[in-house]
């Protein structure tokens, strides 16, 4: 049995900051402490970026009301915002609404020329934007980095599609009629995001709702609000008109926000990313006014590894699929089943490469995997490790909790079906290792929940990779291939895990109505 070396040496958590204390529930053990040395928050380049305030029609809202955004790596607060409630929604959807009346009649060049200068603001402050993110979110700065890149790449993607939303011309079956369709900005958006990617969530909805003429109102995830903040200061400096780009910044009255997003006669379209029960209660608020949605929802995804794999290849997908964001991404792998013949191999080389995680703040080099976003997150993958534990799972490596939101990433083997990540999903770094023998088992059991968003196999046989690419029931499979998202590609899921599809070709779809004309008389 493989054990972890003691990660705990590596924890660099920023304790020497002296900000307000604790604004959520945080616990840090004198023993997690005493082995932390003080991590330096990186000073921004670009000091404005960083907005205390709400952005509403072109303006910084502060209010007396405000919640804490706290660093997730030591529970000092970040910053207070205001809290918002209904009322600030609907000046917000009011301010969207105005600036519709002229933002939906730029041509798409102007729409182009504005995306893209947003796209090259935000690449420039690429590290300080990074920053923030790491800061709120706890991700390993370099991942930060990427993110912001990531995110970007949607100003880039949907700037070139701006100019691109052909409508078509219907051969005619009446000799004195033609038929044609164009399409047309669906009006105001209400976009709710995640905190799991402050940044990228944000941009791939943003980037497409600009780009079809439509103007928007943001609710990003009350833990990481400084990053869609940054954003906006960023949108202005590109010279996107005031009212089209809007954040309402809430905590706790999160549900009346959302709320007001769903009802409001105004908005016309609601696009959210985020769990499955919230996404049903959304859809359902939404149905009073038939607005449009697109709902990026909760996943189970489960990642087979066959016999015939390049296993080396299958070890490092699964790193990458599973531990990305320290396993809180919707897409990460949940399940994985790993064929008879290769199991062993495979899970010890994967708890191999787990001992050599470094886990820590964000903003240590050394840092390869952050803190979990809360400790509601941090219960989760407990109760979750404790229950594969509990019904005869071997602990291979890893597994520790920290103290804080700190969590070793852990590999499990001996899963079986009645284990809890078997049917929920986890979002944290817990990888638990199913053993199945044929192609039609692991097939059953990877399409056995009512999830649909990614899955993942490995295999070298080319008869398999159709067949197991055709019957998996997701929106999105990666064969041979561990990370799904770019902005080229369409992002989304089928059953319970949502409708839409965001980035690619499609994504300008979702925020646009076709009109079909019929012109008679001729
Ligand atoms: C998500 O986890 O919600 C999105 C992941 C991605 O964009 O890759």
């Amino acid at each position: 049995m493989i054990r972890a070396a003691v990660r705990t040496p590596y924890i660099r958590a920023c304790l020497n900051q002296t900000r307000t204390p604790l604004a959520r529930k945080f616990i840090m053990s004198n023993a997690t402490r005493s082995f932390v040395s003080s991590v330096e928050i990186p000073k921004l380049s670009d000091s404005s970026l960083f907005r205390n305030g709400a952005f509403i029609n072109d303006e910084w809202i502060t209010s007396d009301k405000t919640f804490s955004v706290v660093d997730p790596a030591t529970g000092n607060e970040i910053g207070k915002l205001p809290e918002m409630g209904a009322q600030d929604t609907k000046k917000a959807i009011e301010a969207a609404s105005d600036a519709f009346k002229t933002w939906s009649q730029t041509t798409g060049k102007q729409r182009h020329d504005l995306l893209k200068k947003w796209y090259d603001l935000t690449m420039e402050s690429q590290s300080d934007l990074a920053t923030i993110l790491t800061w709120e979110n706890g991700k390993a700065y370099a991942e930060a980095k990427g993110e912001i890149a990531y995110g970007a790449s949607y100003f880039e993607w949907f700037a070139e599609e701006a100019v691109r939303s052909y409508g078509n011309v219907i051969p005619s079956h009446m000799p004195n009629q033609r038929f044609l369709t164009i399409k047309q900005p669906v009006g105001v958006v209400g976009i709710i995001t995640p905190w799991n990617f402050p940044n990228a969530m944000i941009t791939r909805k943003v980037g497409a709702a600009l780009a079809a003429g439509c103007t928007v109102v943001i609710k990003p995830g009350a833990e990481t609000p400084y990053s869609a903040l940054a954003l906006c200061e960023l949108a202005q400096r590109a010279g996107i008109p005031k009212g089209v780009i809007n954040v309402v910044t809430t905590d706790k009255s999160v549900a009346e926000v959302g709320t007001e997003l769903c009802t409001n006669p105004i908005v016309k379209k609601i696009s959210f990313t985020g769990s499955t029960p919230v996404g049903k209660l959304l859809m359902s608020q939404s149905s009073g006014t038939m607005k449009k949605v697109s709902m990026e929802l909760g996943g189970n995804a489960p990642f087979i590894v066959f016999d015939d794999a390049d296993v080396d290849a299958a070890v490092e997908g699964a790193l990458a699929c599973k531990f990305r964001g320290s396993g809180q991404t919707c897409v990460c792998a949940n399940r994985i089943y790993v064929q008879k013949g290769i199991y062993p191999l495979f899970a010890s080389r994967l708890a191999e490469k787990v001992s050599k995680f470094n886990v820590g703040h964000g903003f240590n080099p050394d840092t390869t995997h952050g803190p979990l976003i809360n400790d509601k997150a941090i219960e989760k993958v407990k109760r979750h490790l404790d229950d594969a534990v509990s019904k005869g799972g071997e602990l291979l490596v890893g597994g520790k909790h920290l103290g804080g939101n700190f969590f070793e990433p852990a590999v499990i083997t001996g899963m079986t079906s009645e284990m809890a990540i078997a049917g929920e999903e986890t979002f944290g770094p817990i990888a638990g290792i199913f053993e199945f023998q044929t192609e039609e088992e692991v097939l059953a059991l990877a399409n056995n929940t009512e999830f649909g968003l990614a899955s993942y196999f490995y295999s070298r046989d080319i008869g398999r990779i159709w067949r197991m690419a055709e019957k998996l029931e997701t929106g999105m499979v990666g064969a041979n291939s561990p990370i799904l998202s770019s902005c080229y590609t369409p992002f989304g899921g089928i059953k319970e895990s949502g409708m839409g599809r965001e980035g690619s070709m499609y994504g300008l779809d979702d925020y646009m109505n076709i009109k079909y004309i019929n012109m008679g008389g001729l």
